[in-house]
C-alpha cells in the first residue's frame, strides 16, 4: 500500500540520489586488473573467468540482502558487447533489484576501463537469480528489497516481468520447437551438403574434479565456476570448427537445474549444433557423478560464437552437415533458437517503446512482445517528469512532454476495491460501455490466461473521415506483492491474419494502459496512461489545451461504469473467439 510515509521515504531518498548520495545497501562492487593468467592465447580477458567474476560479485549481493548462503537459479541472456584486453581493468558491480519469495533477482553491470587513457565502456549488463538457503530444511522467506531511487523503483518494478518471463521460458521453447508450423519451415531451409562440414569433428567431452577453491563456503560447486567449464569446452567445440579464434558473444539463458558438491566430477560436453552466415552455435552439457551413483544433469547452455578478422569483422562460417538423429534435431532446434534469440535481442534490448509496431506477434516472440508491452507501460508511469496539467471532478490530468512524444495519465480516486477494478477494466471488450470510441471490440486471439489480441474499431479524427482500426496486445498482470500495482498494458502488434483492409484505416499505439493501486481495501487509485500517437493525438490536444473536457467526460463514465458493475461477480474470462 502507497503509504504517506513511504512517499516521503521515497522522496527523501530521491532527493539523495539527485544529490548522488544513495547506495544500495545490497550493492557490491568488484574491480579486477585483467592478467596473462586471466586471458587466452590472444591476450583477451577468457569469459569464463568473467563469468567467474560475475557470479561470484552477484552471490555476495543476494548474502547481503539474505543474510544466509545463496546459491544460482539462473542467468538470463548475456550479450557481450567488447572483449577485454591484458592491463585493462574490470569493474562488476551487482546488487538486488527484487527479492520474492526465496528467490531474488541481482542486476550485474560489468564495464571496462582502460588505466592509461581514462576511458570507460560497457562490456554487459546480467540478471542473475538466486535462492537464499539455509541448512535446515525450511524455505527461506526474504525480506522485501525497499527501492529507493526512482531507477531502483523501474528496476524492481521490470524484475517482477522478468521473473515472469523466466520461469515461462523453457515451457516456450519447447512448445515452440514442437510446433508443427515451425518445424516444417525450419525443415524447408535448404543447406548445401557439398560444402558442409561434419560436425562429428567439434565433438568435446572432458572432466573436472570438483575442489574446495572450486566451492563456496557450503561446499556447493560455485555456478561461476560451472559456467567457465562450460565456456571452456564450448571455446574448444567452435575452434575446431572454424580452425581459428573464436568469439563469444552471446549465451543463452542458463539454469541450474540441482546443485554439485565438492568431490563430483563433473562431465562437460560440447558440439557445434548449428552455422549461419557469420555465428555459430555451440551447445554445452553438464552433468554430475559421485562415485558410482548416476549422472545428474546439472546445466545445459547454448553460445553463440563469431570469428573476428582483424579490422573485428565477423568472417562467413562454413555450413556444418550434422550427424544424423541427434545431430539432425539439434541441427533445427539451434535454427529455431536463433530466430528466439534474435527475436528476444530486439525486442527486449531495444529501448522499449522503438520496437516498432509492426513486429509481428508470433508465438515464437509472444513472451517477449508481453514483457516490451508491460515493461514500456511500467516504464511510463515510473517517468519523474509528469506535470500536473488540469483537474476537474477529482480527475486529474498530467502529461510529460519530450523531444520525440506526448504522454498522458488520467488519474482518479474512487472507491471500490483494485482487484474489483482490474478485473472490469481488463475486459476490453466491454470498454465500449464508458469509451464512445470504441465502436467495436473483438477478441482475435487468446494467447494465454494473461495476454489477449483485440481488434478495436474507433471513429475517424477527421470529419467525415474513414473509420480506424488497431490490433492491440493486452497484457494484464495482477501484483506480484503488496505495493504492487495492478497493470493493464496495450500496444500494437502486427496479426499476420489480419493485415490492413480497405475498410479501416491501420492505426497504431505505441504504449497506453491502466495501473491500479490499492490505496485501501475499498479505495483505489486508477491511472489510464498514453503515449500519444498522431491517431490519438488529435482526440487529447484540446484537453491538453484546456479548450475541452471530453477526457473528463469519458473518465467520468468509466468511474460510473466501475459503480455500476462493482457487484457484478462474473471474473473476467473473455468469451471464446
Ligand atoms: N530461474 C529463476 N528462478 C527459478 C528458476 C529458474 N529457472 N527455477 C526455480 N526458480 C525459483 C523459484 O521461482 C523459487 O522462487 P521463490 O521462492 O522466490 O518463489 C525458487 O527458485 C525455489 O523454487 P522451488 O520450486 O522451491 O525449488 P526448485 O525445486 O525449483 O529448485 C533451485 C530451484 C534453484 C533451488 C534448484 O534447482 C537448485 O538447487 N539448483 C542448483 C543451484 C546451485 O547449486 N547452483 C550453483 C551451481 S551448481
Ligand atoms: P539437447 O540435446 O536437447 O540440445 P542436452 O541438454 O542433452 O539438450 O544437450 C545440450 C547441448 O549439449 C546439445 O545441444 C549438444 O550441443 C551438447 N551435447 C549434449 N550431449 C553431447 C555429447 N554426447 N557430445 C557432445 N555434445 C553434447
Amino acid at each position: 500500500m502507497a503509504s504517506e510515509s513511504h512517499h516521503k521515504e521515497n522522496l527523501h531518498n530521491l532527493q539523495l540520489e539527485d544529490e548522488g548520495q544513495h547506495r544500495n545497501p545490497s550493492e557490491v562492487k568488484m574491480s579486477q586488473i585483467v592478467l596473462p593468467c586471466h586471458a587466452n592465447h590472444c591476450g583477451e580477458l577468457s569469459i569464463g573467468q568473467l563469468l567467474k567474476w560475475m557470479d561470484c560479485t552477484a552471490c555476495l549481493s543476494a548474502e547481503r540482502h539474505a543474510g544466509c548462503p545463496c546459491v544460482t537459479a539462473s542467468v538470463d541472456d548475456i550479450y557481450f558487447e567488447h572483449t577485454i584486453g591484458v592491463g585493462q581493468v574490470v569493474n562488476i558491480k551487482a546488487k538486488v533489484n527484487r527479492a520474492f519469495n526465496s528467490s531474488m533477482e541481482v542486476g550485474i553491470e560489468v564495464s571496462c576501463e582502460d588505466l592509461y587513457s581514462g576511458r570507460h565502456w560497457r562490456v554487459c549488463q546480467a540478471f542473475a537469480t538466486f535462492v537464499a538457503k539455509r541448512t535446515d530444511a525450511n524455505k527461506v522467506q526474504l525480506r522485501q528489497v525497499v527501492p529507493c531511487t526512482h531507477q531502483e523503483q523501474v528496476e524492481h518494478s521490470l524484475a517482477a516481468e522478468r521473473r515472469r518471463m523466466r520461469l515461462i521460458h523453457h515451457d516456450i521453447i519447447q512448445d515452440l520447437l514442437n510446433n508443427k508450423t515451425f518445424q516444417r519451415s525450419i525443415s524447408e531451409e535448404n543447406h548445401d551438403e557439398d560444402e558442409a562440414l561434419p560436425t562429428e569433428r567439434t565433438r568435446v567431452e572432458s572432466v573436472e574434479l570438483v575442489l574446495p577453491p572450486h566451492a563456496n563456503h557450503q561446499v556447493n560447486t560455485f555456478g561461476g565456476q560451472i559456467m567457465a567449464w562450460m565456456e571452456n569446452v564450448a571455446t574448444i567445440a567452435a575452434s575446431r570448427l572454424c580452425n581459428a579464434h573464436p568469439t563469444l558473444r552471446a549465451i543463452d539463458m542458463f539454469h541450474f537445474r540441482g546443485p554439485s558438491q565438492v568431490g563430483d566430477r563433473l562431465v562437460l560436453k560440447a558440439i557445434v549444433n548449428n552455422t549461419f552466415k557469420n555465428s555459430m552455435e555451440v551447445g554445452v552439457c553438464a552433468e554430475a557423478y559421485h562415485r558410482d551413483e548416476p549422472l545428474r544433469h546439472i546445466n545445459s547452455a547454448f553460445m553463440t560464437f563469431e570469428v573476428l578478422d582483424e579490422k573485428g569483422r565477423p568472417c562467413p562460417l562454413p555450413p556444418i552437415k550434422p550427424e544424423p538423429q541427434e545431430g539432425q534435431r539439434r541441427y533445427q532446434e539451434a535454427l529455431a533458437r536463433k530466430k528466439i534469440r534474435l527475436d528476444r535481442k530486439y525486442i527486449i534490448s531495444c529501448k522499449q517503446t522503438e520496437v516498432p509496431l509492426s513486429v509481428p506477434w508470433d508465438t515464437s516472440n509472444q513472451i517477449y512482445l508481453s514483457y516490451n508491452n508491460v515493461s514500456a507501460l511500467k516504464m511510463l508511469a515510473a517517468k519523474n517528469n509528469w506535470d500536473l496539467c488540469s483537474k476537474k471532478n477529482n480527475v486529474s490530468l498530467y502529461t510529460v512532454e519530450e523531444s520525440q512524444s506526448l504522454c498522458f495519465r488520467v488519474e482518479f480516486e474512487m472507491e471500490i476495491p483494485a482487484q474489483r477494478a482490474f478485473i472490469l477494466l481488463s475486459d476490453i471488450s466491454r470498454r465500449h460501455e464508458w469509451d464512445q470510441h470504441y465502436i467495436l471490440c473483438k477478441l482475435l486471439l487468446r494467447v494465454d490466461e494473461d495476454d489477449f489480441i483485440y481488434q478495436v474499431v474507433t471513429p475517424s479524427v477527421s470529419k467525415g473521415g474513414q473509420y480506424q482500426d488497431f490490433i492491440l496486445l493486452a497484457s494484464r498482470r495482477p501484483p506480484c506483492d503488496s505495493g504492487d500495482p495492478y497493470v493493464i498494458a496495450l500496444r500494437s502488434v502486427a496479426l499476420p491474419s489480419h493485415p490492413p483492409t480497405e475498410e479501416f484505416h491501420r492505426g497504431e499505439v505505441v504504449c497506453a494502459g491502466f495501473t491500479i493501486y490499492e490505496v485501501s481495501k475499498s479505495v483505489s487509485k486508477i491511472s489510464y496512461y498514453n503515449q500519444a500517437s498522431p491517431e490519438v493525438l488529435p482526440y487529447i490536444s484540446t484537453d491538453i489545451a484546456g479548450l475541452s473536457s471530453s477526457f473528463y467526460s469519458i473518465f467520468c463514465a468509466c468511474r460510473q461504469y466501475l459503480l455500476d458493475n462493482i457487484m457484478c461477480t462474473s471474473a473476467f474470462t473473455p468469451s471464446a473467439l
